[in-house]
């Protein structure tokens, strides 16, 4: 089936460890400053953080995000797909935007995690703020390799399943409230048949009042409201805001992550698998997604308008308003605050000037600290929970606040080298990534077999 791209991971964390100084963080403390506005957030694994308005400079620094449409996602074509660091924040251009290697194959969309990468993330570029989602998928297999279908606020509210690729036979559930890691939240559903052999649907169906995990049509947990009161800071320890809908595949046992994520993930990772002889990667592969928005007249849950946004720090979800605001941006040089600026001509390309700051729906965590811990500038490295392996930074950690190759936190530094402003995108992204990526583009493609 597919062709090997050995050099990713060699070349992503070459980048990305060079890039990774000195990055100013941020947490529900310590706000981002004027300069670099925008908080994104830093996490034990490969996903696309978002802008998280408490942590940012202001409440406007992040982006507004496009609201919930209903749709069919095919995952038969990259069409639809872009590198978040070429995206600008309109939904109408694309459908997802991630880093990784998607490829297309026999009518499906594959995540790839090629030998000591940290894998592939897709999320939509439209938020659910309730609703259902489905996704026919085949999960990865291997030690230490973790499959992740998951919903993801800009405030770390999350849902997920995900998947150890020792264990083929169970659908792993849990969900986070504003990123506070919880231990005891997570849920364990069979499988009826081998995951990574057969297809098999799972569905996440969330309204104000619970959640429904379902695999193959047949309802394997249920999580109430009502059972999630936190008396310590009286709310309702429940996902309540707008959450893309993010995919992806990540090393849980790579060498530089916590004991208690590489254990969770059934052990350290062998990049010498069959799946990398067989194949040159770890793969998951990714059928029909279908998102059905939540529907209802009135607030919590509506998608009457162009984009959501909070107007309130405490982000629980009468905090959050159904706008006419506008989600596109300019330019990479336009901020949350400054959206025109720019004339739109300096794509995130080759240089780490022309880079991409501002995007939204950006913000994912730098490849070489993923699951890894690695970064010193990463305040979760040595949570070793065993749950799903990334609630490590959670709540009140440190995340980036300026813009710095892969990660990419919101918040420009005009200054520095030339990367613009992140500001204000709900999460900017990669600025050297697009660079990076096309030298790996290249020397992936005189190897291929
Ligand atoms: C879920 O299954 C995994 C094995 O795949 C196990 O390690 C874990 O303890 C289980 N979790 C729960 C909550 O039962
Ligand atoms: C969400 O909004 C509803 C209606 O305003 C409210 O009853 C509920 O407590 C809120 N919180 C959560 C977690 O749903
Ligand atoms: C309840 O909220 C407090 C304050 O945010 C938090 O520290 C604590 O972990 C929460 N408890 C649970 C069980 O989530």
């Amino acid at each position: 089936m597919v062709r090997a791209l050995l050099p990713l991971g060699a070349a992503l964390l070459g980048a990305a460890a060079v890039l990774a100084a000195d990055i100013p963080t941020c947490s529900l403390t310590k706000k981002c400053p004027k300069e670099a506005p925008c908080c994104s957030l830093r996490r034990r694994r490969l996903l696309l953080g978002g802008c998280d308005p408490r942590m940012s400079f202001s409440l406007d620094s992040c982006v507004p995000a496009p609201v919930c449409k209903d749709k069919v996602y095919k995952m038969d074509s990259l069409d639809r797909y872009q590198d978040i660091g070429e995206y600008l924040g309109d939904p109408s251009k694309a459908d997802w935007v991630g880093q990784g290697e998607p490829l297309l194959y026999d009518g499906h969309v594959l995540l790839t995690m090629p030998p000591k990468s940290v894998g592939t993330v897709l999320a939509t570029t439209t938020y659910m703020w309730y609703g259902s989602v489905k996704a026919k998928m085949k999960t990865s297999r291997g030690r230490g390799v973790v499959t992740a279908f998951i919903l993801f606020s800009d405030v770390k509210d999350e849902i997920d399943y995900e998947f150890v690729g020792v264990d083929l036979h169970t659908a792993q559930t849990n969900y986070y409230f504003q990123g506070i890691p919880n231990y005891d939240n997570s849920g364990n559903i069979t499988i009826s048949s081998d995951s990574y052999n057969d297809f098999h649907e799972y569905e996440i169906q969330w309204t104000p009042d619970e959640i429904k995990w379902l695999v193959d049509g047949k309802v394997g947990r249920t999580k109430k409201r009502s059972e999630t009161w936190n008396a310590t800071s009286n709310q309702w320890a429940f996902p309540q805001t707008p959450s893309r809908v993010q995919l992806s595949i990540w090393p849980g046992g790579l060498e530089s992550n916590a004991q208690g994520t590489i254990d969770w993930a059934g052990g350290k990772i062998d990049w010498n698998d069959d799946e990398i002889k067989n194949y040159g990667y770890f793969f998951a592969t990714f059928g029909e997604i279908t998102v059905e928005c939540y529907k209802t007249d009135k607030a919590p849950g509506t998608n009457k308008g162009v984009s959501y946004y909070y107007n309130d720090i405490a982000a629980t979800n009468n905090t959050v308003v159904d706008s006419d605001k506008p989600t596109v941006l300019k330019s990479f040089l336009a901020t949350g605050t400054d959206m025109d600026k720019g004339d739109g001509t300096t794509s995130g390309g080759a240089t780490a000037s022309s880079s991409v700051n501002a995007i939204p729906g950006g913000g994912s965590t730098p490849p070489n600290q993923v699951p890894g811990g690695s970064n010193p500038n990463s305040g979760s490295s040595s949570s070793g929970n065993g749950g799903s392996g990334d609630s490590g930074s959670s709540a009140g950690t440190a995340a980036p606040c300026a813009a710095t190759g892969f990660s990419q936190s919101c918040g420009t530094n005009g200054a520095a080298g030339g990367t613009k402003g992140n500001n204000g995108a709900r999460g900017v992204e990669r600025t050297l990534g697009a660079s990076a990526f096309a030298v790996i583009v290249g020397i992936a493609g005189l190897l291929l077999i």
